[in-house]
This record gives C-alpha cells, structure tokens and sequence, in this order.
C-alpha cells in the first residue's frame, strides 16, 4: 500500500472563486440590525468601516465570487496548501482511523488568516482606503493584515489582546517587521480602552475589547477603514479556498467516500467554516455525509453553553447587533493561551446553521489541548497553534475511541496555524504551570444579564 503522506496540488488550482453556502442553506441567516432602529443595517450604515466589495460579498446571494487576479496572485505565495495524511499519529496511537490535516501554517504569517487579509486589503485598497485598523487576539489575524497591507501598500494599526501581547511579544514584533502599529488592548489611545481602563486597570483584556478599539480607531478619519478576521460572512466566504482545495485532495487521497467526520476549532468560525462548507456542500448533494463538529475552549464556550440571541459583536457596543450564539459582549474569557479563541460571540452564519442542526459542537479545557498537541508534534513534527490544538484534542478523542471499536473512520481537520510564537504557552504546559479554568453557570449569566434590548423594528 502507497504511504503517501503529501497531497499536493499545483499553482493552477488554487480555486477562481469562493464557494457562499447561504443560497444551499433551507433558510437564510437572519440579518444583523441596528441597535438604534431595530431595522436590518444597509450599506450605507457598514459604508463608514468596509468597501463596497466586502459590503457586496457579505450580503450576495451568488453561490460562487470570483477570487480577482491580484489576490490568487498574492495567494500564489503559500497556496495551494498540503493536505497530510497523519500516518505517524495514527501509528502512534494505534487506531485504524485515517487521519487527515490540511496545513495552513505554510502562509507568510503562519496560518489561515491571510486567505481573507490579502482580498480584504486588495479591495480596501482599490477603493482608495489608505489605512486599516484591526484588533487581534493571539496575533496571528494581526500579523496577517500587517503582511497583506504591506503587499498593497496601506497602512495598519492594530490593537493586541493585552494578555498575548504581553505572552507574545515577538508576534508584535513581527507584525511591526511589515509595518503596522501595535497597541496592547484596552490602551489610552481609545475611549473604549479607556473605559475600561478606568474600571479595571489591570484588564488582559478581550478580542470584544479589541474590537472596540479598532471600530472607534476607523470611525475617525474617512480614509481609514476597519478589518475583521473572523465572524463575518465575507471572511468565512474567504476561507472556503481551505475547503475546496481538500476536496480536490481528498481525490488525490483516493478517498472518494469524503470523510466520515471533519472537525475544526471555533473562535468567531472562520478556520472551521472555510474548511467544511465545500464539504458540506457535497452532504446536501448526497455525495458524502460526514459529521462535522466544532471545537471551542472550555473557558470561553459560546456554542455550547451560550445563548442563540442578538446581541453586540464588540464589548462597547459600537457594531451592529448580531444574532449569534453569544456569552454576552460584557464576558471577558479567562486568559487562555488560545488568544483567538478568547470570543463571546460567534459567527451570525455558522450560529444560525448550529441551530438548524447541521453540525455539533464540543468544548475542551486547554490541558487536554496542550497534551494532544505534544501527541501530535512527537508523531508528526508540526507544532500545531494553541487554536488547533482544541481540534487536534478532538482528532486524537475521536482516534482513540475507533482503536476500542475498530472502526476505520476517515477523519479530517485543519491545522490551521503553527505554535512557533507560542513557546511561552508549550513552556507552561511542560513545566506544569498551565491551569484549567471553571466556569461557573453564575459568570455566564452575569454577563448575558446586560444582552441589549433589540428595539421594535
Ligand atoms: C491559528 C488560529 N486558529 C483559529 C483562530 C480562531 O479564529 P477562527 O475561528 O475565525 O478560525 C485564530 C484566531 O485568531 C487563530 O489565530
């Protein structure tokens, strides 16, 4: 038997378009609305923080955008990505399972994020924005902006997490190597940081925080706009590149049936949504039917102990409110070191289709990450980011439990990131330092006592 471990496949089949699963949904999402109205946000109320491009894509019936010349141009830099077949895990762990990664560390800034910075600052930058503001959690969305603004020439400021940019500091400095600003969040240079600042000086702060600050950053100046990297349509639409490419793989693989379960981790959706939405695609068209179950952080788990309610993306309540599955924009997660995962909220689109019943959901305390992380590094050599380390803990559970059965199930994740700039966290896990966090129910009903009002419409 062949022990290919690679599928690669060539520059030409980078995908044209991104795949938008929201017409082959039974019902649309429902829309995000204005907290002053009640009535759903049109362009004009986003015009002010994004282009008319990413306005366009967020909203679009069309089941399929084109990827514009310029961006497969820049993504020609690290795509397409391999697809592994973990055959050392699998030995490792004697199971029958298949296990199959799709690596997207292999990107400038070292995971998956750059698939929606670079289209993101293409279109800002043809629609004459000069400077992007951002926040970031671990860092890794921020590094990735400050990499694609660097390909089109704009400017970028970017609020960090407090607490990774003090774990952190040599992803701030490379965010600083392509030439963005970075601020530690809450900071004094906003109204938003300050505020809470004034409450609680010693705050690590929280990507809803974050977002704040670089919400109030571009509502400044008309030539500045604001970026995302997760949560919203347009940036799940984005990643769907990671999806199509593993499909085409999955044929390479010889494995026709598709897999029997993919499994990605969720902050705001992103990572997980880009890799199963062609997958999924391909389960409505009755061709395959795999499981698909998301993986969140215990300290921080909006899918499965949140509430599905409209409510603010960021903690000063500056955005739109979104329906989504939420622990409220007050909650701040304890400081794990999955800093990207550390989100209240969570994606509009996959919450709406969570509760349609089309995937599942899982939470995982960060030492049981960390250990299957370790797993996977000694078995097959790539340090996975503390984000995918949730995922790779539910490959390895899932692994185990077909060694008892003797199931050969096809799985599939995405290694969406590498851990080299977070050996402070490895540190801490190998000295025995790292801690799991309790989250008691009266923490989580505390911040989801101050949901907003949605007014009349
Ligand atoms: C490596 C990595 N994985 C996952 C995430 C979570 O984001 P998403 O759920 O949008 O993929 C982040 C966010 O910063 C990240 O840096």
């Amino acid at each position: 038997m062949s022990e290919q471990t690679k599928f690669i496949l060539d520059e030409s089949q980078i995908p044209s378009a991104w795949y938008n699963i929201i017409p082959d949904l039974p019902a649309p999402p429902p829309p995000p609305l204005h907290p002053g109205t009640g009535q759903p946000v049109g362009p004009d109320d986003l015009a002010p923080l994004f282009p008319m491009e990413l306005i366009r894509q967020e909203v679009t019936g069309d089941r399929y955008v084109d990827v514009p010349g310029e961006v497969i141009d820049v993504y020609r830099l690290w795509r397409p990505t391999p697809l592994f077949r973990a055959r050392r895990l699998e030995r490792l762990l004697n199971t029958p399972a298949r296990i199959y990664y799709k690596y997207e560390g292999v990107s400038p800034a070292g995971s998956h994020k750059p698939n929606t910075a670079v289209p993101q600052a293409y279109y800002n930058s043809i629609e004459g924005t000069k400077r992007l503001t951002t926040e970031t959690g671990a860092g890794q969305w921020g590094s990735s902006l400050a990499f694609a603004t660097a390909q089109y020439g704009l400017d970028c400021e970017i609020w960090m997490v407090r607490a990774s940019y003090d774990q952190k500091p040599h992803r701030r400095t490379l965010m600083q190597t392509w030439g963005a600003t970075v601020h530690p969040s809450p900071s004094r240079a906003t109204n938003a940081g300050l505020a809470v600042l004034a409450d609680s000086p010693d705050s690590p702060g929280s990507l809803g925080i974050a977002i704040s600050e670089a919400v109030e950053a571009a509502g400044g100046s008309a030539q500045t706009r604001y970026a995302l990297g997760s949560v919203l349509n347009h940036v799940l639409l984005h990643q769907t590149v990671i999806g199509q490419e593993a499909l085409k793989q999955f044929e390479l693989a010889g494995e026709d049936g598709g897999p029997d379960l993919i499994v990605g981790c969720t902050g705001g959706g992103s990572n997980f949504a880009g890799l199963f939405f062609p997958f999924l695609q391909e389960k409505m068209a009755g061709r395959m039917n795999p499981v698909i179950r998301a993986v969140e952080p215990s300290a921080c788990p909006s899918f499965t102990r949140g509430i599905y309610a409209y409510d603010f993306g960021d903690t000063a309540g500056l955005t739109p409110l979104l329906k989504m599955h939420t622990l409220g924009h007050g909650f701040i997660p304890d400081p794990v070191h999955a800093g990207g995962l550390r989100y209240h909220g969570m994606s509009p689109l996959l919450s709406h289709m969570y509760d349609l019943g089309l995937f599942e959901a899982v939470a995982k305390p960060q030492r049981e990450c960390f250990a299957a992380a370790i797993t996977f590094a000694r078995a097959e050599g790539i340090l996975p980011a503390p984000e995918p380390s949730h995922a790779v803990a539910a490959v390895v559970e899932e692994a185990k439990r077909c060694a008892v059965s003797g199931e050969p199930k096809v799985i599939l994740t995405a290694l969406c990131g590498h851990g080299h700039f977070d050996m402070v966290a490895y540190e801490r896990y190998l000295s025995g330092e790292m801690i799991d966090y309790d989250l008691p129910q009266d923490r989580i009903e505390a911040a989801l006592n101050s949901l907003p009002e949605v007014p009349k419409g």
